[in-house]
């Protein structure tokens, strides 16, 4: 055949919603969000929570779609198209695929961990154990390095094996099957947890607000777990959107990935807190809420070990969604800008990124170093940056051709610029501030 290649795109609305819920649906909510809400109030967390995800993340993933849609480019060839003279934006760029490897390297050492507690949770290991013996498995296990060396391994086999396929054949094909299969692990978990007794505890926690508990620091949190969970600031959803469709509608892609995100994290609080109050566990025990408490909560509930092995799974499949789509943005950026092939794009990034891991693996510094920088500075910077360039430098006229393109109107524009001119940078402004302990 002969003629312009075309490039690889999703083929369905659904397949485009399954693979960006995919990879905003992740550890960031089911690991994450439980135990930062558990420490931050619940309910008072969850209102700002959700009034961050209205106000900001939707307005910066709308940004997003449309910023890779009309660019039809990696995250870096984006800026560079569309704003030529302005190398300040294609930083976001460079930010972006610095940020993927930082992001990828170190959640595949946690997705590593899922991998490990699901083989645990299928052989039934875990059971016997008591509440100090599952916290010091824990520990030991995260503190060693060739389990989670081999486990983060496997897992970014998984992830490569994905992404090898391309966006048709791979992301869309298996993100289409996994997401649903998520959902319905979900929601029998929920089922299972509200059955419990003493689950209106745990619902009382999750979803009664108590403002006295929402002071400045509990609203910065949201705001990062906002950012952190939509997968935003860093061009996840930008390469997403340079694979959509002229024909779909981007508002309602953006809507739809973060009600999906924003649901499946507070169902994640449904399945959690009800069984960590009906079991009398500290809903603030910070990130082993997960892998410390509810294999406890397991051993002590009828059905405990489908549970847990549904569980584990679910933790998987949300971790793997996610991984593929951070490793895209740098099989993107390979491919477009540095002439690789596919295959060994995907085989190099995948490679380089699993070294990162293994430092990630044994160094405690380096995990957190990853982490931290990730999450208050990258996707911050990104965040603001981002905003910036589509309430300021692209032509009003392109926003609206963008947003219009499926043949609706976009009566909403205005807003929305006005929201990316001014509200979201200094919002997120405020909290890269406060993260560089400025503020
Ligand atoms: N949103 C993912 C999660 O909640 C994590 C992620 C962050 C993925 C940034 C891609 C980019 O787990």
């Amino acid at each position: 055949m002969t003629g312009p290649s075309k490039r690889d795109g999703f083929s369905s609305k659904f397949g485009v919603i399954a693979a960006a819920a995919g990879s905003a649906v992740g550890l960031g909510n089911i690991w994450r969000f439980p135990y930062v809400a558990g420490e931050n109030g619940g309910g008072a967390f969850l209102l700002v929570y959700l009034l961050f995800i209205l106000s900001i993340g939707l307005p910066v993933m709308l940004s997003e779609l449309l910023i890779g849609r009309r660019a039809q480019k990696n995250v870096f060839g984006a800026f560079r198209s569309l704003a030529p003279n302005k190398p300040i934006f294609m930083a976001v760029g460079i930010m972006g695929v610095g940020a993927a490897f930082m992001i990828l390297s170190f959640y595949a050492v946690v997705a590593g961990w899922t991998l490990e507690y699901t083989y645990l949770a299928f052989g039934n290991s875990l059971s016997g154990m008591s509440a100090i013996e599952l916290s010091e498995f824990f520990k030991d296990f995260s503190g060693s390095t060739k389990g989670p060396i081999v486990w983060m391994t496997v897992f970014m086999i998984l992830t490569a094996g994905i992404v090898i396929g391309g966006v048709k054949n791979g992301i869309e094909k298996y993100t289409k099957v996994l997401m649903p299969l998520l959902l319905v692990i979900i929601i029998i978990l929920c089922v299972k947890s509200i059955s419990l007794g003493g689950a209106e505890a745990g619902l009382a926690f999750l979803f009664n607000p108590d403002f006295s508990k929402v002071t400045g620091s509990v609203i910065l949190e949201a705001l990062g777990q906002a950012f952190f969970s939509l997968s935003i600031g860093m061009g996840v959803i930008a390469t997403y959107g340079s694979y959509i469709q002229k024909k779909e509608n981007l508002l309602y892609t953006a809507v739809s990935v973060s009600f999906a995100d924003t649901i499946i994290a507070v169902l994640a609080g449904v399945a959690i807190f009800p069984a960590v109050f009906a079991f009398g566990i500290d809903p603030s025990s910070g990130p082993g809420l997960v892998f410390e408490t509810l294999p406890n909560v397991f051993n002590h509930m009828k059905g405990g070990y489908l549970f847990s092995v549904a569980f584990f799974i679910l933790l998987v499949i949300a971790a793997l969604t996610s991984s593929v789509s951070l490793l895209e943005v740098v099989v993107a950026y390979f491919t477009e800008e540095l002439k690789l092939k596919r295959k060994s794009a995907t085989l190099i990034a995948a490679a380089s990124i699993t070294c990162l891991g293994v430092l990630c693996v044994v160094s405690d510094k380096a995990f957190k170093l990853f982490d931290w920088t990730s999450s208050n500075i990258l996707l911050p910077l990104g965040g603001i940056l981002i905003a910036v360039f589509v309430g300021w430098i692209l032509q009003k006229t392109d926003v609206k051709d963008e947003l219009e393109a499926h043949g609706g109107k976009a009566y909403f524009v205005n807003v929305l610029i006005l929201v990316l001119k001014f509200v979201a940078p200094l919002a997120i402004g405020a909290v890269f501030l406060k993260g560089l302990g400025l503020l």
